[in-house]
């Protein structure tokens, strides 16, 4: 079954108060466009065309490697949206199904929309796809003729309040052949209290011309639209919800589901523990057997079999943990390589970093990566062994087996297996306390 897939995104966002355009707004750390897209690729929609604004290079730039784009300048409606690719439609077969949809929509799932297009092949020449809402506001609401069809949308600041009173509401996306739509589009006005060319009037159109239009329903959850900042937060955690499941029916366990954020990309093995209050941003993987303890936050961090992460721990990107690599708590690591079994347990910076195979290092250990101007690497060997509170000063190399004292600044290499240490030399004075003691209650008592 082959269908086109338009993908309406040049829409202003105003509701949204922001400056960045509305198709760039993410959920679970992926665009909104960027999940419209992919529903209708693993749909398999075998032409994208994406519709943008004037100013849209960011939106084009992201849906490049699957989407052609057409400019919507100035944008006046979702109808006028679609005029925008007459010429396109002009070249498909009239019978070919075109489904439309919102870049604002990024819940719907492939497989509506690929039931949307074979409802197209078995009969109707437009369907829409609809939803019961708890709360109908701001949604065009659905009218059904006598016998079922759908006779006409009418938008939320257009409708009658009896009208108002209809729960069944449009949900954005409409499949409809590319005849009908070269044939009706020119047909839309701006007749309506927005001036604007509303494309759920096409629908209006096909039903008065005898056309068989349709409506599959699906869930609210599916269809949930982002307007604002509110709805936004509902659709992230719909997402949440629907990403955690997946987590768990793939074999990871998480202890209070609902305090784990993860993203659209994260990448888990098998039996894989989260505790609670973890937060997983883009770029991370986590192989079998990994343990994300309590309030850790990893973003861009690829972690093999068996580590130990946490609590409190912060991963930031570039970060590659090998087997069994132990992060402790208050453990902050960027751009750092930790080799098999290397352990950083407690209170430690490791940025820009390359620590070999079971390597130590002690609390308080500080990479000074940077130095104000550049930022450069640290190299820890195999097995080398780091004192607490050093700070190692890149450019810098500690050979392997090498033993760093606690509290150095190590500002030159280390040979492997050489001891490293630099501190100012202990002095111990006697009873040098007892005076000290003498001395500080006689002032004060003066006596
Ligand atoms: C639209 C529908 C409404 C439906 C709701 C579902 C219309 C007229 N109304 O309303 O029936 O219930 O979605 O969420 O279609 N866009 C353009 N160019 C434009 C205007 C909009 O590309 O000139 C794009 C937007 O970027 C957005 C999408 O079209 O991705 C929908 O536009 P929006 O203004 O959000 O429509 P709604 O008012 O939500
Ligand atoms: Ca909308």
């Amino acid at each position: 079954m082959e269908f086109s897939a338009l993908i309406l995104a040049a829409g202003k966002g105003t509701r949204l108060k922001s400056k960045l355009a509305k198709p760039l707004h993410e959920v679970a750390g992926k665009a909104l466009i960027s999940w419209v897209c992919e529903a209708a690729t693993t749909a398999g929609a075998s032409q994208h065309i994406c519709v943008i604004s004037h100013d849209g290079e960011a939106v084009a730039k992201l849906v490049s490697t699957t989407a052609e784009t057409v400019i919507q300048d100035p944008p006046l409606g979702t109808g006028d949206a679609v005029k925008c690719c007459l010429n396109q439609l002009q070249e498909l077969p009239p019978d070919r199904p075109v489904i439309i949809l919102y870049a604002d929509t990024p819940l719907i799932r492939p497989a509506t929309l690929r039931e949307m297009a074979s409802k197209l092949i078995t009969g109707a020449d437009v369907c829409l796809l609809g939803f019961r809402a708890d709360d109908p506001t701001g949604y065009g609401r659905i009218i059904l003729s006598d016998t079922g069809t759908v006779e006409a949308i009418i938008e939320h600041k257009d409708a009658t309040d009896n009208q108002k009173e209809i729960i069944l509401v449009n949900g954005g996306a409409m499949a409809a052949k590319a005849g009908v739509l070269v044939h009706l589009l020119p047909k839309i006005e701006a007749k309506n209290s927005q001036n604007e060319l509303y494309l759920t009037d096409l629908v209006g159109l096909a039903f008065a011309a005898g056309l068989q239009t349709d409506v599959l329903t699906t869930d609210e959850a599916e269809l949930a639209g982002v307007n604002d900042r509110a709805q936004l937060a509902q659709l992230e955690a719909v997402m949440q919800d629907r990403l955690r499941a997946q987590a768990m029916a793939s074999g990871v366990t998480l202890h209070a589901p609902e305090t784990v954020f993860l993203s659209a990309d994260t990448r888990f093995g098998t039996d894989v523990t989260i505790e609670p209050h973890v937060i997983i941003g883009q770029g991370v993987s986590i192989a079998d057997n990994c343990q994300i303890k309590a309030f850790s936050h990893l973003e861009g961090a690829t972690l093999a079999e068996g580590c130990i992460v946490g609590p409190y721990a912060r991963l930031r990107p570039g970060t590659k943990l090998g087997p069994k690599v132990k992060i402790g708590n208050f453990v902050e690591t960027k751009n750092a390589v930790l080799a098999d079994g290397a352990k950083a347990n407690h209170l430690s910076y490791l940025g820009d970093a390359m620590i070999g195979e079971k390597a130590n290092i002690g609390a308080g250990t500080i990479t000074c990566n940077y130095d104000g101007f550049i930022k450069s690497t640290t190299i820890i060997g195999d097995q080398a062994f780091i004192g607490s509170n050093s700070a190692l000063v890149a450019p810098v190399e500690i050979g392997k087996g090498a033993l760093v004292g606690a509290g150095s600044v190590i500002t030159k290499n280390v040979a492997d297996d050489a001891i490293g240490i630099s501190r100012a030399t202990q002095k111990q004075i006697d009873d040098g306390a007892k005076a000290h003691r003498k001395k500080a209650d006689q002032k004060k008592t003066g006596v």
